[in-house]
């Protein structure tokens, strides 16, 4: 299927990409998308500028990636800086003063206790990078034994192995087979009826945090390594 539906743009402006197969879309429903495109060709500020020419608020601030906003020209220029400066150095035996400036940067906003920073590419690179941390850290100080994770029902992770398993999102899990094992769940918190807005800390819902003892104790204090859940639910 291809969609030549922009083929008659003018020279120098942005057209849409005419042959919609290759790219295997992430989270989408590719054949209704590429049925009717929704192309996003410009970003300023907290709009997008589709490739019909209208603008759009971005509500999400590009899923949660521009915060900031978007094409922001102090970030930009910051990128391109960069890019002349040095595009790249290893990490591995090798250093760059600018990946140890932001660990301090990072460090110093932190709350007490968390003293060191690890690079990650995406959100569930970092969830599978904390999950191993945890496993690892137990066997590092002799308590090899401890390898269960807990996660949450209806929890977002990421798209790995480890995220999709300590997470709770039943459609991205039901493919993949057994995922980890020793994974076990905490109950959800998603429940409309009960979460109507209230001041301060609601009536209802330490059960569900208590429910974290019923699992230790179903499994054994000895064997759990790390808990992992969302402190807001986002996905
Ligand atoms: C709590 C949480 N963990 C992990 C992820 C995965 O991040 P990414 O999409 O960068 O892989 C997300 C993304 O929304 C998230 O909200």
């Amino acid at each position: 299927m291809s969609n030549r539906s922009a083929e008659a743009a003018e020279p120098g402006q942005s057209r849409a990409p005419n042959d919609l197969r290759a790219f295997w879309m992430p989270f989408t429903a590719n054949r209704q998308f590429k049925q009717a495109p929704r192309m996003f060709v410009g970003a300023d500020g907290m709009h997008y500028t589709t490739s019909d020419g209208r603008r759009v608020l971005d509500g999400t601030a590009g899923l949660w990636c521009c915060n900031a906003g978007h094409c922001r020209p102090r970030i930009t220029q910051a990128i391109q800086r960069q890019a002349a400066e040095m595009d790249y150095a290893p990490a591995f035996q090798m250093g760059h003063p600018k990946a140890f400036e932001l660990a301090n940067r990072l460090v110093d906003i932190a709350p007490e206790g968390l003293d060191h920073a690890f690079f990650c590419n995406s959100g569930s690179e970092a969830v599978e990078t904390a999950l191993k941390i945890a496993i690892a850290y137990q066997r590092a100080i002799g308590q090899g034994a401890r390898t269960r994770l807990i996660g949450r029902e209806r929890g977002y992770h990421g798209v790995n192995f480890g995220g999709i398993s300590v997470g709770g999102i039943v459609t991205n899990r039901k493919w993949f087979g057994t995922l980890l094992a020793g994974v076990d769940h905490l109950p959800h918190t998603h429940l409309p009826a009960k979460n109507l807005f209230s001041r301060g800390q609601p009536e209802h819902g330490a059960d569900l945090a208590d429910e974290l003892e019923r699992i230790v104790t179903l499994h054994d204090a000895s064997t759990i390594a790390a808990v992992i859940v969302e402190p807001v639910a986002g996905s």
